[in-house]
């Protein structure tokens, strides 16, 4: 192994640098040079690339986004894009590609992978969805959650002020898994995720209002992921209809990508890069590196790829009897 390729896909996800700079080091450390493509997938495909060396990752640590930008990008969605991309891994001399993203950057790794067969993928999973099937947690998720409790704890101060109840949108487009973590942590009143119809909760949202109030308790957070499918305004106006409260929304949006990743997520992408820069010189094969029960292992792209994580729905359940 002599050379490697990094590219950083998708959403970004606070910890991406950490892991730029992991496996940088560790890769440097075998004598393997280093390239990072710039702005994702559409960087292989215009051949656009900075060389990395130990000192150029230095002091990113602690910065948020990613170094080498990124893209939600379309060119491998196409076999000529595909062709293009596996013609630079060729002429770039590349023996190895790590791809550091979510869901859509494993599938994209996979498919790309069909195209160039001499070149083992490595997949790094980093998404503050933590909805990556094959891993117990992605990094960057720590960093949204641990960003968006300290707003809704700001936000609090406002609601018990005023005594309104505020619905607070997290993001997650397709699961709850933000949702549930960040509504548990700040003690909300319902949390509200995807996977379940929010008609179907609108009377124990009413009755979680009610009972509150009848003990004295007039304020309340109530978060709801993004992809809740109700407006939070219609939720808001019915809450106003139904009971005597005053409802602010807050859609706390982008700010939960950005910012100094947590410890535990720069932990998480140092140790991910580990294994994987491991993984390429031992067993060079197209793995994602996944975390299952405390231990960081090496799992077949083939076997991750179109597959859903799931919210864990009792904890979720468990979660109303505390707020009820
Ligand atoms: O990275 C995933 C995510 O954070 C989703 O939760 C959200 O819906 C999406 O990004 C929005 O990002 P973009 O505008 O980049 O598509």
């Amino acid at each position: 192994m002599k050379k490697i390729g990094i590219a950083t896909t998708g959403g970004d996800a606070p910890g991406m640098n950490a892991a730029i700079r992991a496996i940088t080091r560790l890769a440097s450390a075998h004598d393997i040079d280093v390239i990072g493509f710039e702005a994702g997938w559409d960087g292989l495909f215009a051949n656009r690339y900075q060389k990395l060396t130990k000192r150029s990752v230095g002091g990113i640590l602690h910065q948020g986004g990613t170094i080498l930008r990124t893209s939600r990008s379309k060119v491998l969605h196409t076999e000529e894009g595909r062709e293009k991309c596996a013609e630079n891994l060729l002429i770039n001399d590349i023996d190895g590609f790590f791809v550091i993203g979510g869901n859509g950057s494993m599938m994209a790794a996979n498919l790309l992978s069909q195209h160039i067969s001499h070149v083992p993928f490595i997949g790094i999973p980093g998404s503050i969805d933590n909805d990556v099937f094959g891993t117990d947690e992605t990094f960057g998720f720590d960093s949204a959650v641990n960003t968006a409790v300290g707003q809704i704890d700001k936000i609090r101060d406002t609601a018990q002020s005023h005594d309104h109840i505020f619905i607070t949108e997290v993001m997650g487009r397709k699961h709850g898994f933000i949702a549930l973590d960040v509504g548990i942590a700040v003690g909300a009143s319902y949390i509200l995720v995807p996977e379940e119809p929010a008609a179907d909760q609108i009377d124990d949202i009413l009755a979680t209002i009610r009972s509150n109030q009848d003990v004295g308790k007039k304020s309340g957070i109530i978060v709801a992921a993004e992809g809740v499918d109700m407006d939070c305004r219609d939720l808001a106006s019915v809450i106003e209809r139904q009971t005597d409260t005053t409802v602010r929304i807050n859609i706390l949006g982008y700010s939960q990508r950005g910012g100094s990743p947590t410890a535990r997520s720069r932990l998480l992408a140092t140790l991910y890069a580990k294994e994987g820069v491991r993984q390429i010189l031992e067993n060079p094969s197209n793995q994602m590196m996944g975390l299952t029960k405390g231990e960081i292992v090496g799992r077949n792209l083939d076997d991750i790829v179109g597959k859903e994580r799931v919210i864990n729905m009792s904890r979720l359940q468990y979660y109303r009897v505390l707020a009820s």
